[in-house]
């Protein structure tokens, strides 16, 4: 039998039986939140917790999914308290972490730069960063051990600023963005998701004086860009200049909007290239038939919009990287009143946690959950049950770059994936860890292959 007849289990954190101590809890949480969950997680309709004062239900079944992401909005509106924290001193009131009036009027206005009628002038921005990058891997000795999700990481960098700012940045300045941006998520990586058991709410708090300047330093080159991108919005398709023409905000405003943009859009893309990689590099199978059809459909050129509708196999790989290592694999919410849920009565302040990571493994809701298999999400394949499939997440606050984020990875991979294989480094022992995304840790060493 093949590799992918059997299905490939790629690497998940074990998973103990029964129940553990909330210190036991804590101290893998601190570690990486995934291995809190044990083997009952994955096959049951609920979890529920109690950290301190804090209730804290995980729900995994579609009922209890649409009425927290969909059904109750205004209840299940806010952000985690974590999240905002973490964020709110870059972001502002940046739409992934406002709410009440100022999401509401924002919404529109950030919706419609990535909309799908817009794709076919950003994609090319992807296709001219993807040829980019085969043109330096080409130039690099076979064999190169490059770090690969640091590597996508760059990728996407380019891609997302370009698109925002406009193609007109030049090289320098686009390092300058990319390097404060990294720089600073490098430092709020620190949170991950333990912070949840509210008793490390003081690291942001921590970090303030470095914050403030760091802050300050991605602030003041980003509003340069705004002001240049808005001078040039006439005839630039750059994000920052659709949002002009699309609704009026102030410069602060459209400060808050282009970082979020960069900071939802950059590393949850990168994640997905890096783990499409890696898990093309354990299923040989997969890896032979994503080859043939880009040899078939592309004979070597790098894709543009109208090619991709010809490569469901190279969708289907995206959808199943994002299935089995969703980016954002917890979606928090806190109750703003007394409410109910499938039944189960919520207090307010509680945390309604859907959890793509859970519900893309549940037992109930996919046959060999754990195995990689691309075909499940082939034209004809039956498709997921409603609600069991959220990468993105769904509702009101669904994200707003799915499609652009879909195309990025397709693009990107169906280049690259013509010229180049990789492998991974022998001994290297890769597991997906809950940072503020989740990534491969604790690096992902493979080594470049030229085809
Ligand atoms: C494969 C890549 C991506 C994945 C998996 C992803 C996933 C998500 C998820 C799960 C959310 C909801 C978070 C929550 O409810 O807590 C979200 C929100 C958001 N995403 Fe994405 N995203 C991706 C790419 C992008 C891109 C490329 C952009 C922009 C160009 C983008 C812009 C946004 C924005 C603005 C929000 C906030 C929406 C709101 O709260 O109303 N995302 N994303």
């Amino acid at each position: 039998m093949t590799a992918l007849a059997q299905g490939y289990q790629p690497p998940y954190p074990p998973r103990h039986i029964g129940r553990l101590s909330i210190w036991q809890l804590y101290l893998r949480g601190r570690r990486n939140m995934l291995s809190v969950f044990n083997q009952n997680a994955y096959a049951t309709a609920m979890t529920r917790m109690k950290i301190g004062r804090r209730q804290i239900f995980f729900f995994n079944m579609p009922e209890a999914i649409q009425q927290v992401l969909q059904a109750q909005p205004r209840i299940f509106e806010r952000k985690s308290p974590q999240m905002r924290h973490a964020l709110e001193p870059l972001l502002g009131d940046g739409l992934i972490i406002s709410d009440g009036p100022v999401w509401k009027a924002r919404r529109p206005v950030v919706q419609a730069v990535t909309h799908a009628s817009r794709m076919a002038l950003l994609t090319p921005v992807m296709t001219t960063v993807a040829e980019e990058w085969r043109s330096r891997w080409a130039a690099l000795p076979a064999g190169t051990e490059l770090e690969l999700h640091a590597e996508m990481a760059r990728l996407a960098a380019q891609v997302i600023t370009r698109a925002i700012f406009g193609r007109s940045l030049t090289g320098d300045q686009l390092d300058k963005v990319a390097v404060a941006f990294s720089d600073y998520q490098a430092r709020i990586d620190h949170l991950d998701m333990a912070s949840m058991f509210d008793l490390d709410d003081v690291l942001p708090r921590l970090h303030g004086l470095w914050r403030r300047r760091q802050i300050g330093a991605i602030h003041a080159v980003v509003d340069q860009l705004i002001t240049r991108a808005l001078a040039a919005a006439q005839h630039d398709e750059s994000l920052v200049g659709s949002m002009a023409q699309a609704g009026t905000m102030d410069l602060r405003a459209f400060r808050n909007e282009a970082i979020t943009l960069f900071l939802a859009g950059h590393e949850t893309t990168a994640n997905v290239l890096a783990w499409a990689w890696f898990l093309l590099a354990q299923a040989p199978d997969a890896e032979a038939k994503l080859h043939e059809e880009l040899a078939r459909v592309l004979g070597g050129r790098a894709p543009g919009i109208e090619d991709l509708p010809k490569l469901p196999f190279t969708r289907a790989i995206t959808e199943e990287t994002l299935r089995l290592y969703p980016p954002i694999p917890l979606l928090a919410r806190e109750a703003a009143a007394d409410t109910v849920v499938a039944g189960i009565p919520l207090p307010r302040g509680s945390l309604a946690i859907v959890a793509p990571w859970i519900v893309h493994r549940h037992r109930t809701h996919w046959a060999e959950p754990d195995s990689f298999r691309p075909e499940r999400f082939l034209p004809g394949a039956p498709p997921p049950a409603r609600y069991t499939y959220l990468p993105f997440s769904l509702g009101p606050r669904v994200c707003t770059g799915a499609l652009f984020g879909i195309y990025e990875t397709m693009i990107c991979l169906a280049t690259l994936a013509q010229s180049f294989r990789l492998k991974l480094k022998p001994g290297a022992d890769i597991m997906p860890v809950m940072r503020l995304t989740l990534r491969p840790s604790p690096r992902l060493p493979m080594f470049l292959e030229p085809r």
